[in-house]
């Protein structure tokens, strides 16, 4: 029986990519997006490397009447929840819209999830529930905190799922916590399209290369690391796509379910790191996207960015052991596909 899964925020990048992934293992997709943060061309470019259109609805997940509809018209599965906002520094302007839209947003599709017996799901969580971590490599227990609201609203939904795990059982929650997600899907039709200039730094690099964007600014070469500047695991975006996956695989294998899993059992809150395992300077990923791209980057040094962490880097340890699965992607990798995605697209989804 082929599982449906529903995909909140499947427009976006890492849901777009993910889409694909889901395809390709033999899922059937239904997106729901609000678009407030993508566009429907990110879509039509998923149908086309795929060959095949998926299913769109275009919704917000604070819309519950909405979210009803979607779950009466179809037996899912389980639901990918990657539906949110995630500019930092956005966060911090407007507090309210954060917790809004990525608590009480998850709210809602839980209290949907819960009406329609739905109780397998994936959802989005960042290392930035990390704060400034005390050891590393990270793992799954250690200490979490944030200093934004963004960060806060990834931890508070955390919070909520724990919550939910011990009231009932039969919940199978998998919150995946992502390091830093880079790179594109290798046809370079699809892939990172910031608003506005570019706050991470993978995107800032790429449109310096394209022209874009005249200098970078290193924020801090002062750091207690290999060269002075931050040091992250960055991650191949089409490798997190297969985390979820490697999860959702993980789901069928140990949740129980009304529409298909393969065993009766319970999964509760379970919460994996994805990452590569290995931390890259700023310095060094420069270094690598200006040999792929062939082209300069000039960049300057400048202060240290607020609440920036000098490193940040996984133990990917426990999505081996359970999900069996790793990333694959070098940086060099990383580069090439962001490289082809920009250059083929130098305005994003608008370039068409
Ligand atoms: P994105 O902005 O490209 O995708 C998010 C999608 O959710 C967008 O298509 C947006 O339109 C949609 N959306 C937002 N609010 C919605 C709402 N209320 N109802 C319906 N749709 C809504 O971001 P992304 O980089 O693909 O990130 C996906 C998820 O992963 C987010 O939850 C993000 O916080 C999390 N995350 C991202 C990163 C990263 O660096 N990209 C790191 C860690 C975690
Ligand atoms: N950096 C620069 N110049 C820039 C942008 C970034 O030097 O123009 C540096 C930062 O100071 C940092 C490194 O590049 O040292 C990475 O910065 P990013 O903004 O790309 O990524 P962060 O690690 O700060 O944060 C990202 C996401 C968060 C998420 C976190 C952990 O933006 O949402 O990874 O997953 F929570």
């Amino acid at each position: 029986m082929t599982k449906k899964i529903l995909v909140t925020g499947g427009a976006g990048y890492i849901g777009s990519h993910t889409c694909i992934a889901l395809h390709e293992a033999g899922y059937e997709v239904v997106v729901y997006d609000n678009l407030s943060n993508s566009s429907r061309e990110a879509i039509n470019r998923v149908f086309s490397i795929i060959g095949q259109p998926i299913s769109f609805i275009e919704g917000d997940i604070r819309d519950a009447e909405t979210l009803r509809q979607v779950f009466a018209a179809h037996a899912f599965f389980g639901v990918i929840h990657f539906a949110g906002l995630k500019a930092v520094g956005e966060s911090v302007a407007k507090p309210l819209l954060y917790y809004n839209n990525n608590v009480s947003g998850s709210i809602t599709l839980l209290e949907v999830m819960a009406e329609y017996d739905v109780k397998n799901l994936v959802f989005s969580s960042s290392a930035t529930v990390y704060g400034d971590p005390e050891t590393l490599p990270i793992d799954e227990t250690s200490p979490r905190s944030c200093t934004n609201p963004y960060g806060q609203s990834k931890l508070t939904v955390e919070h909520i799922l724990e919550d939910l795990a011990v009231s009932d059982a039969s919940w199978n929650l998998i919150p995946l916590r992502y390091f830093n997600p880079v790179g594109a899907h290798p046809s370079g039709q699809i892939g990172e399209d910031p608003n506005d200039i570019p706050n991470n730094l993978m995107p800032y690099i790429s449109q310096v290369a394209v022209g874009k964007l005249e200098k970078l600014s290193i924020f801090g070469n002062d750091y207690p690391t290999v060269d002075g500047t931050g040091v992250r695991d960055f991650i191949h975006v089409t490798d997190l796509a297969q985390g979820h996956v490697a999860a959702l695989n993980y789901l069928q294998q140990h949740a129980s379910s009304k529409n298909g899993s393969d065993t009766t059992g319970s999964v509760g809150f379970l919460p994996i790191n994805l990452g590569t395992g290995k931390g890259t300077s700023v310095l060094d990923l420069v270094a690598a996207f200006t040999k792929v791209s062939k082209q300069p980057i000039p960049y300057q040094f400048a202060a240290r960015r607020a609440g920036d962490i000098a490193s940040c880097y996984a133990s990917a340890d426990k999505a081996k052991e359970l999900l069996g699965w790793e990333a694959k992607l070098s940086i060099t990798e990383m580069c090439q596909d962001t490289w082809r995605w920009q250059s083929q697209n130098p305005n994003g989804y608008d370039s068409h």
